[in-house]
């Protein structure tokens, strides 16, 4: 039997209601300064989120996956054509890599981040490989420092992509990236969501930041002198701008919530068939209330029953994709991971009687 009402994994018109003024208001001084790309809004927001974050750069692009393109173009050291990464965090990472010419190799993840780590990335590194790319997964600022270290000694760059756990702390807690450029989104369902697409490249490096200036727009280091090949169109408007700097110092609160709803569940789920993964410290930020059971199928009939969406993040691994052609390979961890996981509903904006709601509906799976 299905439930009368459905909790949605997402419902982005309640954000949109609750900003509508202010949102109309920054539009409205967007209109009154006649500047539409790279104007004020959009450097107060670099600086701002630079300052947030605690990075010396950042640099406003058009989306998430212009983002990590840019940062892989940009970190990839001369001689070198491939990317690895995880095949668990969705392809953004393949797309970029493979827009940006350069081969995919992936890692396995470890079993309890579900990201790569030191370990695993030992494992799968080849003489090719120019630049990792760290997934943050799910929220959460995975430990990589050791990661970074044996990288850096063999001439290989790090790349985070921070588009689900933007306005965490690292894990030893405090602000700032580890590696040597970080790429974010603000995809409307991020924590920090525009109206539409954008994203972000930081850097604490100051030949890093340069170059990734010029890739943004055209290669130019001047107007109209190509100085860097690679350079495309990438900026991040004056009207996303102004509305990302409206929803800035919210994104503290909007974490907050969001730890708050996936640590309900994990309580509410103890002794049962299905493990939430914890989300709580700084260092996580909940971007999605992701659980673990071996009965996927049925559990999520059950919960669909008692009127909980949920959704699968993400169901088919990169190296399975029939688009990316890989050839075949065996990633035991992220595999077994694909078959187990779903992600229950987790946005800032759910009511506490829908978390009451999603919690009760947990219960009853025992
Ligand atoms: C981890 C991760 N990286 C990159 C992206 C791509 O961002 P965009 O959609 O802004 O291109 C997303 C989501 O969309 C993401 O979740």
């Amino acid at each position: 039997m299905t439930h009368a009402t459905t909790i949605p994994m997402n419902d982005l018109s309640r954000a949109l209601d609750r900003d509508k003024d202010a949102l109309t208001r920054a539009a409205q001084s967007v209109f009154d300064s006649g500047h539409v790309v790279m104007g004020p809004q959009h450097d107060a927001f670099q600086d701002a989120l630079a300052e947030y974050w605690g990075v010396d750069t950042v640099l406003g692009v058009a989306s998430g996956t212009d983002a990590l393109e840019l940062a892989i173009r940009a970190a990839m050291p001369a001689g070198k054509s491939a990317v690895l990464t995880a095949a668990n965090a969705g392809g953004y990472t393949s797309v970029a890599a493979r827009r940006a010419g350069f081969r995919v190799r992936y890692a396995d993840v470890d079993a309890v981040s579900l990201c790569v780590s030191g370990a695993t990335v030992a494992e799968a590194m080849d003489g090719d490989v120019g630049v990792v790319v760290v997934t943050h997964l799910y929220g959460n600022v995975t430990e990589i420092d050791d990661l970074v270290r044996e990288a850096h000694r063999v001439g290989v760059r790090v790349v985070e992509d921070w588009a689900q756990s933007i306005g965490a702390r690292k894990p030893n807690g405090t602000t700032g990236i580890t590696g040597d450029i970080a790429a974010t989104s603000f995809y409307p369902t991020k924590n920090l969501g525009a109206v539409g697409d954008g994203g972000a490249v930081a850097t604490n490096a100051a030949d890093f930041a340069r170059t990734l200036v010029q890739l943004r727009q055209y290669g130019w280091d001047t107007k109209y002198h190509v100085a860097v090949a690679g350079g495309t169109n990438s900026r991040l408007d004056e009207l996303q701008a102004a509305f990302l700097n409206l929803r800035l110092p919210m994104l503290d609160s909007f974490g907050e919530r969001r730890r708050y709803i996936v640590e309900r569940y994990a309580r509410a789920a103890q002794g049962g068939p299905i493990r939430v993964l914890p989300a709580s410290g700084p260092h996580h930020v909940g971007h999605l209330a992701v659980a673990r059971t071996g009965d996927r199928a049925s559990v999520r009939t059950r919960l669909s029953d008692l009127g909980v969406s949920s959704d699968i993040h993400y169901p088919i691994p990169d190296h399975r994709q029939p688009g990316f052609q890989v050839p075949p390979l065996s990633l035991p961890v992220t595999e077994l991971a694909a078959e187990e996981i779903f992600s229950l509903p987790c946005f800032p904006e759910l009511t506490d009687d829908e978390v009451d709601a999603v919690c009760t509906a947990i219960e009853a799976l025992k």
